[in-house]
This record gives structure tokens, C-alpha cells and sequence, in this order.
């Protein structure tokens, strides 16, 4: 992603010095591309001093310790006003920690998100800055320039708040990612298990994609179902095997909504669904246990449309979990982050790019507290509900596993409940530990006698 991001930055007219721990990497590259404005050093010390002042140093390492160690030695050749900016999936709080550490220093730490993997560093990614508006006034004219479009022509680049809010956004498409995955991974299920072959899955996706599911991730599932091995001649996706790695950014977004108090079923429920994917062996033995029929299924036409409208009310409740996560921490950290900004800058370019980002977009610039509220998407909802329940029966039924597609129904009837039963939890503790409990009726505090 480094050198990619670096071919992108050189190819919008800027001149560039790269650095690698491994000189014959940075050779290499630089070889390849000796008709470019790219200089290749081989100490730090090097390629600091040939940068212009106030120097502008981007670090794509591995998050972790990786970056506190490219810092440190770092440190020794940079003066006041010079300015680092980590493009890496670092932790927040980390940021938040290299930030002060920096700033006590006279330097500035950028923490800038990047996402849109390879092909999006070298095309142009969607990028989520943090740190000092100071810094930001030095990276602000090449980041908008290396930056994907949004659907009206400007940068998917914007400073975002200070110290962490960039890492944090970044963690936050990241958890959303992982969700969009998810639901998209159980449609592809429900679909196999009623027959349809992975070229009529691979041409539906295709169709959905020219409608209101059009994304990126649509998109390239549609390209995988259709690809072949070339050693077995099987589809690839057939002999993949299925355990989902991960790389901590959704556990980590999972564990912060954990902290804050937010109910993001899907998140977490899509971690989870990743963690119980590699359970492999205990399943295939358990799997031997129970027996399942075949799924039979009458109208295959009307079963398309009725996953096609689940996944699109998931993903929407999915989008209103994700950013009422960012508006909590928005509050708790302090950033003021733009709920309609980070909308705009993640339609081009990132992983979770998407049509459908126009119109949260538009949702969060009428102040939309909750994504589900807005006229727009809540017709959507209402419109897709019968189909969304009837898909959720159907696999509870035939015990296909679809958690992201039920606990993002059980967001949308838990939010839209006027009462649900924690007034029993509440005296349950009060019966069990004297925990107290309020009462609908009038202010205060109380405790009763349960045993009396
Ligand atoms: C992006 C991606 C990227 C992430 C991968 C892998 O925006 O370009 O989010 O940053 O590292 O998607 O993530 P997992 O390994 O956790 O699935």
C-alpha cells in the first residue's frame, strides 16, 4: 500500500522521497520507476534530510509498536513545525498518546486513515484526518489531491477533528465493514441453500448492483462467484476454506461501542460471527449431530427480491448502528465530528463506498438523530419489513445461521419498542442486590422489600 501510495502522490505532480527498513525494497522500487520524481534513501537520516521543510513524513507500517519504533527513530532528526502523518489501521488511542507525546515535542502527528486497499492507495483512496488543524494546513494540498472523488467531484479527504478522530473514523468503516460483509456473506448463504448455482448468485449480485444496493463490496462479490480455480477448475469460492480472518480493527470498534455504552448489535454480532467461523473443527463434529432437510422453496424469483430487500434494511440498520457509535464518541472524546462530512468522504474510494452513502449523507444534514428516523430510509424500512421477517423465519426455520440479517431486525424492533423488559431486569437486581430502581410514575430512587 506504501509504494502504491506513493506512485499516486508522485503521479499528482509532487516529488517524493521513500524509505524502506530493507534497502534492497526501496531500490527495487525505485528501479522500476526511474522515470519518476521518486528519490529512494537508505538511512532515516537520509531520507529526512532530503525532504523540504516543514518536512511531511507518511508511516505505512503495521499498527502496533511498529509505529512507535519508526517515531523514535525518527525523533532524532526532525525540528519543530515538521510533521508526521501515520496511514496505518493504528488504534486510536494510540494516536491519541503519539499526539500529545509529539506535541510536547513541537511536532505535529497526523493520524490519517486510508482505506480502499491497494488499488484504492494507487487510484485514489478515501482518507480520514486527524490531529492538529495546524498540520492539517500542510498535508490538506496533496491528501485532496490523491483522494477518490465523491459523487460531486470533490475530494473523499476532509480533517475530521483532532488527535484520534481520524484512527477513530477509520475504525468505525472498518466495523462497518465488517458488517456490510456479513450481511452481504448471508444473502450469498440463503441463496446457496435454496439451489441457485454460483453463476446465478454471481448474475443476481450483478443486478443488485445496478440498483439501490450498488457498492463496491456488491460489486466484487459478484466477480468472485464467478471466478474458477485454476488448479481444481472448481469456483474459487468453493474451496476456500471458511474461517474469516481479521486484523482487530472490528473487535477493536466492537470493544469501544462495549465502553460507551452503544447498542450495536450488528458490529458486534458480525465480529462474533467471524470468531465462531473459525470454530471449523467443532462444527464439522457438531454438524454430524443434527440433520438437516433440504430447504425447499417455491417462488425463487420472489425469494430474490425478499433477500435483496433484507440485506437493503440490514445494511440500513447497520449504517445507523455505525454512526450512532461516532456520534457517542464524538461526545466522549470531543471531536465534533461531521456525521454528513464522514458520509461524503467514504462515497469514493474506501471499502464500504457505496450509492447508498448519498442518502445517509443527506439524512445527517437534516440532523437525523438515528439513521432509521429519516423519511427516506424509514419508508425504505417499512416498505422491506414483511420481506425482511418472512427471510428471517424462513432461515431460523431451516436453521440457516443468519445473524447479521436477525440482530439488525432486533436493533430495528428494539429501537422502535416503547417498552421493553428492563423494568423486570431492574428488579431483579433490586430483589437480588438492593441495586435500586426508577419508577415510570414519579422522580427518585427506590428499593423495596421483594421478600416481604
Ligand atoms: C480498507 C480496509 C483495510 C483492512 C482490511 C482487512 O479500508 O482498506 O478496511 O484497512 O485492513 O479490510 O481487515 P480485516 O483483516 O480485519 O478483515
Amino acid at each position: 500500500m506504501g509504494k502504491n501510495l506513493a506512485l499516486n502522490i508522485e503521479s499528482r505532480g509532487f516529488s517524493i522521497a521513500v524509505y524502506n527498513r530493507t534497502t534492497s525494497i526501496t531500490e527495487e522500487f525505485v528501479g522500476q520507476h526511474k522515470d519518476k520524481k521518486i528519490s529512494g534513501a537508505k538511512s532515516l537520516e537520509e531520507f529526512v534530510s532530503s525532504l523540504d521543510k516543514p518536512k511531511k513524513i507518511i508511516i505505512m507500517v503495521k499498527a502496533g509498536e511498529a509505529v512507535d519504533l519508526v517515531i523514535s527513530q525518527l525523533l532524532p532528526f526532525l525540528e519543530k513545525g515538521d510533521v508526521i502523518a501515520d496511514a496505518g489501521n493504528s488504534f486510536f488511542k494510540d494516536t491519541v498518546r503519539r499526539s500529545k507525546m509529539l506535541e510536547e515535542k513541537g511536532l505535529y502527528f497526523v493520524g490519517t486513515g486510508v482505506s480502499g486497499g491497494e488499488e484504492g492507495a494507487l487510484k485514489g483512496p478515501s482518507i480520514m484526518v486527524g490531529g492538529s488543524e495546524e498540520a492539517w494546513k500542510h498535508l490538506q494540498p496533496f491528501l485532496e489531491k490523491i483522494a477518490a472523488k465523491a459523487f460531486d467531484g470533490s475530494p473523499c479527504c476532509a480533517y475530521l477533528g483532532t488527535d484520534g478522530s481520524g484512527h477513530y473514523v477509520k475504525m468505525i468503516h472498518n466495523g462497518i465493514e465488517y458488517i456490510d460483509m456479513q450481511l452481504i456473506s448471508e444473502a450469498y448463504h440463503l441463496l446457496k441453500e435454496v439451489g441457485l448455482s454460483n453463476e446465478e448468485i454471481s448474475n443476481i449480485f450483478d443486478d443488485w448492483n445496478k440498483g439501490r444496493l450498488n457498492s463496491y463490496l456488491i460489486e466484487i462479490t459478484s466477480k468472485i462467484l464467478r471466478k474458477r480455480d485454476s488448479e481444481t477448475g472448481e469456483f474459487l469460492v468453493d474451496v476456500i476454506l471458511d474461517e474469516a480472518e481479521h486484523k482487530g480493527t472490528g473487535k477493536w470498534a466492537s470493544q469501544d461501542s462495549l465502553d460507551l455504552g452503544v447498542p450495536v448489535y450488528s458490529l458486534n454480532t458480525a465480529v462474533l460471527a467471524r470468531f465462531m467461523s473459525s470454530l471449523k473443527k467443532e462444527r464439522v463434529a457438531a454438524s454430524k449431530l443434527i440433520e438437516k432437510n433440504s430447504v425447499i422453496i417455491e417462488n425463487k424469483e420472489r425469494f430474490v427480491q425478499q433477500v435483496h430487500d433484507a440485506l437493503y434494511a440490514s445494511k440500513i440498520c447497520a449504517y445507523a448502528q455505525g454512526f450512532a457509535l461516532l456520534s457517542a464518541a464524538s461526545k466522549e472524546y470531543n471531536w465534533s465530528l461531521n456525521l454528513k462530512n464522514i458520509a461524503h468522504i467514504w462515497e469514493g474510494g474506501c471499502i464500504i463506498r457505496a450509492k447508498f452513502l448519498e442518502n445517509v449523507k443527506s439524512a445527517f444534514d437534516k440532523n437525523t438523530q438515528n439513521l432509521m428516523m429519516d423519511n427516506y430510509f424509514f419508508d425504505i424500512i417499512k416498505e422491506s419489513e414483511n420481506s425482511w421477517r418472512d427471510v428471517v423465519t424462513f432461515a431460523v426455520r431451516n436453521k440457516i445461521p443468519i445473524p447479521g440479517f436477525s440482530s439488525a431486525l432486533t436493533y430495528y424492533d428494539s429501537y422502535f419498542s416503547e417498552r421493553l423488559p428492563a423494568n423486570l431486569i431492574q428488579a431483579q437486581r433490586d430483589f437480588f442486590g438492593a441495586h435500586t430502581y426508577k419508577r415510570t410514575d414519579k422522580d427518585g430512587v427506590f428499593h423495596s422489600d421483594w421478600n416481604d
